[in-house]
């Protein structure tokens, strides 16, 4: 495709690839399921996960963007078309998009509760506040439809707007704004979560090794958090690396991503449980860590109102910057094949994907529990896409992985690689064989009636060695080894 949009300065694609990641997966999900999972144990598993499995699965995903300079479905369907592969690869264009609408979904429900929080904050009504209020006022927020609604209408208009107005006028400028803000906003809560908190509990709460905590739950929710958190294996980081400069350094500019993104979970897991263990309060709260547990602690600090509202405009922020990466490849794909407008394809995605936020809506509610749908599914609406969600994201990174692992040629990959051969085969390596079989075990651990590990241990090798035995018919027609 001659004439694809590039991104106007070299370093957008870094920016916009940190929007994307750094969100809620940062600042709501990576504290809880730490303080669930036994604070410093799963940061070490975490930390290795993302350089063994996320950093290469990243480059993949990156490098499969460039390549094809368009949207995921269509770029895969021009890659299996020039490596002479099954036209099946196109699945990884699908799955990114239908993940990107799922995800979207709720995602937009949950950023939502955010705008709830920065007024209450903002306007002090928090202030002062006892425990039992603030969870009381949290669960009123979550029994209310309309209140939610309404949130979640405000949230994806708002993302829905900068990615109409397209990749240059909406998302390049709206980010040059967005994340130069956040990154301020995060180190004046860490400066004021210094003051007022316990910074030292934090960081030996993070940082203190148990590797007598180290479970294979803790491992499994590493790997989907480390997934989650980079936006990997569903389009949205192969549509922005479409829009890539061909002279920016692929490799060096993963790396970056991947480290910023820790940054920012680390930075925020700090400020976080210091505020909480400043404020006497306990970590294990789960997802209500950042609804309940912190905006309590802000309700007996200094200031608590002002910084805990400026800490929930830092939440909608991210989520933001978050959200308008789960619309694009969608729109992308939708003004490619269809030749819809920008306009057009944007508000058919974002009404689509609001329509579908209803039912995490009332999971929440008027459907929390006992309809026809728990009785088919065994689980709320909410909890079943973000399973299905669960279940595509590493799915759609496997077979990333093992494209570009296998599909592509050493001459391709080389050319946006521009690394020596050492740090090439130590890439390679990787998306063959340990990303993919990491990935299938997490992935057939996931799928809920299969018990125990030695079932998925066996499915994960063996799905990677049927892949690694199909190598053959895969690259049957392509010219270079
Ligand atoms: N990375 C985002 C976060 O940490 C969430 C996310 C997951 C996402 N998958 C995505 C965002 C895909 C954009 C595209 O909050």
């Amino acid at each position: 495709m001659s004439g694809h949009n590039v991104w106007t300065h070299k370093g957008t694609f870094l920016l916009a690839a940190v929007g994307s990641a750094v969100g809620l997966g940062n600042l709501w999900r990576f504290p809880y399921l730490t303080g669930e999972n036994g604070g410093g144990a799963f940061i070490l598993v975490y930390a290795v996960t993302i350089f063994a499995v996320g950093i290469p699965i990243l480059i993949a995903e990156i490098m499969l963007g460039r390549a094809s300079r368009q949207s995921p479905i269509m770029g895969m369907r021009h890659l299996t078309k020039t490596h002479n592969t099954s036209r099946a690869w196109e699945t990884i264009g699908w799955l990114g998009a239908v993940s990107a609408f799922l995800i979207l979904s709720f995602y937009s429900v949950i950023a939502g509760w955010a705008i709830h929080y920065t007024w209450l904050m903002l306007t002090g009504s928090l202030v002062g506040a006892d425990a039992q209020a603030i969870s009381d006022g949290f669960d009123a927020l979550l029994a209310s439809p309309g209140l939610l609604t309404l949130y979640h209408t405000l949230f994806i208009i708002a993302s829905g707007l900068i990615v109409g107005m397209g990749i240059h006028r909406g998302i390049e400028s709206g980010l040059r704004i967005i994340m130069p803000a956040l990154f301020a906003i995060l180190l004046l809560v860490l400066a004021y979560s210094v003051m007022h908190g316990d910074i030292a509990a934090a960081a030996s709460f993070l940082f203190t090794f148990n590797l007598a905590e180290l479970s294979l739950e803790g491992w499994l929710q590493a790997v989907g958090q480390s997934f989650f958190t980079l936006s990997l294996g569903m389009g949205a980081i192969m549509a922005y690396g479409a829009y890539m400069s061909s002279t920016a350094s692929l490799t060096r500019t993963a790396i970056a991503v991947a480290a910023v993104d820790t940054a920012v979970a680390m930075v925020a897991g700090l400020a976080i449980f210091s505020l909480v263990f400043g404020a006497g309060l306990e970590t294990g709260q789960g997802p209500g860590l950042m609804f309940v547990t912190l905006p309590l602690a802000f309700a007996e600090m200094p200031l608590g109102g002002l910084v805990g509202g400026v800490f929930f405009i830092l939440v909608l922020g991210a989520a933001i910057s978050s959200s308008i990466s789960l619309i694009e490849p969608v729109a992308a794909f939708l003004v490619e094949r269809f030749d819809m407008t920008r306009p057009q394809a944007v508000t058919l995605m974002v009404i689509a994907s609001w329509a579908l936020g209803l039912l995490t809506v009332v999971s929440f509610n008027i459907y929390a529990e006992g309809t026809i749908f728990h009785t088919l599914f065994g689980r709320s609406a909410f909890d079943f896409i973000e399973l299905l969600t669960n279940i595509f994201m590493p799915l759609g990174g496997i077979l990333i992985a093992l494209f570009a692992g296998w599909a592509l040629t050493h001459s391709e990959v080389m050319k946006e690689m521009r690394t020596n051969e050492t740090w090439f085969s130590i890439w390679r390596f990787l998306v063959r064989f340990i990303a993919p079989a990491a990935v299938a075990f997490v992935f057939l651990r996931t799928i809920p009636q299969v018990d125990g590990y030695l079932i998925p241990a066996i499915g994960a090798v063996l799905l990677v060695g049927a892949f690694a035995a199909g190598r053959t018919f895969l690259m049957e027609n392509s010219q270079e080894k």
